[in-house]
């Protein structure tokens, strides 16, 4: 992955061949659209054509040769044709948007489920605003090269070829000259749209940059400010804005040359058709029907050029698009299965850190030979400042991360040995943001177990102590929350979430800071839910507040990625370290009725 890896819109090399063959490849998934559309493709350039090629008899058999009986039936003919055409024409919108619309599907599928996949770790070193743009712009880009971009080609490929089949039977000596003029018109074209998409670049790239400094200037006004840098700033914005309206102004120009030009283009051609054909119909060689059919064959041929050299400008972008998309597909997960790995149908055994490190980054170690072995049904309390890896042992012990070095035993079994599956079934997890998903209030718990019976749920909810307040909203447990519905509060999140953890029946049950941001009522409702949870399962809690601290089997007080302090509450009191002196200074603030966190 190079530096400049997340960096968007550089795409000044030449388009992959391999990658173009790649997105190609997508359409075929949908062989059947795929035939349709390039069948009914071809047959309107064809049509086309050949109606070009019936104006010409009109006038020489028709109208020069004032034959009232062949103009009509050449007429009925065109119009027959221009019946299919129509067909046709509708044939390839139809299936070239069908086909637009099932590559999207079926790449932000694939890209969906591999981010379901992936390991903690690849969300780690990528940014959110990138996975984004894979999902929406990128995709976007692929799925129109996909459909109409190849449209254009195989549309502009026919058109050319079978108007020059065309020409040629009508007159070679004209078409000669009419084949000497495309190669111009296409290298003209595609130039044009290369600049013009390059300015277009620039555009954009300075608009993100005003964006950006927009919202900086925004969001650090006073810093601006008392710094007195409004003067500075407002250099920089106008530099930009400058950048940027030249770069636009100069797209303008070049899409107002570009069609003057290749009709300039056009016209010389034309114009060579009038003189050598005026020429030869001098000299009674050819009709004026003839003369009539170039003139129609050379103005046709503009539209298929213009389009394919946008195609062709802008494929590069689009393989680009494609080439990010396919690195998101190809990612392999960190942690998978290793081969032959069992299924653990509990862990209600022992768990056991054996000589543990782990380090999230080279070089900066997190957890130092931690060793801990935990019984059945003991309730585990981790405490230490902000930084100490509190979280990283949970996360550990999820498998979210494996160890560096050293092991982690589920029921006296290596974990590595075991399913992901079957590891994270056993475990309930309450973290410190809630997290609920668009949907009703009883399917958000329900996701905890997704076959548990209406009751089972609201039960669950009742050993949380969030019965009481879904009752009191307007759709009870119909409610609709998360995005786009009711708002509730974090303390109301976190009691959704708790029941979610204990309708799943988890062995394992970890709270990482749960009642850190809720108000003391909701803490102490919690806290309820959590004694009962607790009863008879392997817990881990994480909190700063004293009062759930206490309650723990053991305490662990974690420093620098090491075990300082391990025992009971009574125990570490009477050792009078690290545990007694953060105990004391609570105890007078939580006398004092502020309740504060402990290790803040
Ligand atoms: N995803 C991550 N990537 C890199 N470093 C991380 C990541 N998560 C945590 N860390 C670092 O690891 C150390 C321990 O973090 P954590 O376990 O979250 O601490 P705690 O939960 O005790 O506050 C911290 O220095 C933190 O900056
Ligand atoms: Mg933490």
């Amino acid at each position: 992955m190079s530096d400049n890896y997340f960096e968007e819109d550089e795409f000044e090399g030449a388009v992959d061949r391999s990658v173009l063959l790649r997105t190609a490849k997508l359409s075929l998934n949908h062989w059947p659209l795929l035939v349709t559309f390039l069948v009914s493709t071809v047959i309107v350039a064809i049509i086309e054509n050949y109606q070009t090629f019936l104006s010409k008899r009109i006038i020489d058999e028709g109208i020069v040769a004032r034959d009232m009986d062949a103009l009509w039936s050449i007429a009925w003919q065109y119009f027959g044709m221009t019946v299919l055409l129509a067909i046709f024409v509708a044939g390839f919108i139809l299936s070239g948007a069908l086909l637009s619309h099932w590559t999207q599907y079926d790449l932000r599928k694939a890209m969906f489920g591999k981010l379901q996949d992936l390991s903690f770790t690849y969300f780690d070193r990528t940014p959110l605003g990138w996975l984004m743009s894979r999902m929406t712009s990128d995709v976007t880009r692929v799925g129109e090269l996909v459909s109409w971009g190849f449209l254009d080609i195989t549309w502009g490929i026919t058109g050319i070829t079978t108007a020059v089949v065309f020409m040629f039977i009508i007159n070679w000596q004209l078409a000669l000259i009419v084949v000497t003029i495309i190669p111009v018109l296409i290298v003209v074209a595609i130039q044009f749209q290369k600049l013009i998409i390059g300015e277009y670049r620039v555009v954009r790239r300075t608009n993100s940059k005003i964006t950006g400094s927009y919202s900086e200037s925004i969001n650090g006004v006073r810093v601006v400010k008392s710094l007195r840098r409004e003067e500075k700033n407002l250099e920089e914005f106008q530099d930009l804005t400058t950048e940027m309206f030249n770069a636009g102004f100069r797209a303008a120009w070049l899409s107002a040359l570009f069609l003057p030009t290749v009709q300039m283009l056009t016209a010389l051609g034309v114009a060579a058709v009038v003189w050598y054909g005026g020429f030869q119909y001098n000299e009674g060689w050819i009709t004026i029907g003839t003369i009539q059919a170039f003139i129609s064959y050379i103005t046709f041929m503009l539209w298929p050029v213009q389009e394919m050299a946008r195609v062709f400008a802008s494929m590069q972008q689009a393989v680009a698009s494609a080439e990010r998309i396919f690195s998101l597909i190809d990612e392999e997960p960190d942690i998978v299965n290793r081969p032959n790995s069992q299924k653990v149908d509990n862990i209600r055994g022992t768990i056991v850190f054996d000589h543990v490190d782990f380090r999230y980054e080279a070089d900066k170690p997190v957890l130092n030979d931690f060793s801990l072995t935990v019984e059945p049904g003991e309730t585990i309390a981790l405490v230490g400042p902000t930084g100490a890896g509190k979280s990283t042992v949970v996360n550990l012990l999820c498998r979210f991360y494996e160890p560096v070095s050293g092991q982690i035993r589920i029921n006296g079994t290596d974990y590595q040995d075991l399913t992901l599956d079957s590891i994270h079934s056993r475990i309930g997890m309450v973290l410190q943001t809630p997290h609920l998903f668009s949907g009703t209030v009883m399917e958000n718990i329900r996701y905890g177990r997704l076959d548990a019976q209406d009751e089972e749920v609201v039960s669950a909810a009742r050993m949380a102590g969030a019965h009481d307040f879904i009752t009191l909203l307007d759709d009870g447990y119909s409610t609709e929350v998360g995005e786009g519905g009711v708002l509730l509060s974090v303390g109301q999140k976190q009691l959704l979430s708790l029941a979610r953890a204990i309708l799943a029946q988890p062995d394992i049950f970890i709270m990482d800071e749960a009642t850190s941001s809720v108000d003391t009522l909701t803490e102490s409702l919690i806290q309820q839910a959590m004694d009962h949870v607790m009863e008879g399962r392997t817990s881990f809690v994480i909190a700063h507040r004293l009062s759930t601290i206490k309650r723990a089997d053991r305490i662990i007080v974690l420093k620098d990625g090491q075990i300082d302090e391990i025992g009971s509450h009574a125990e570490l009191i009477r050792q009078k370290g690290h545990y007694y002196n953060l105990y004391t200074k609570q105890f007078q603030k939580e006398a004092a009725g502020a309740i504060p966190d402990l290790l803040a």
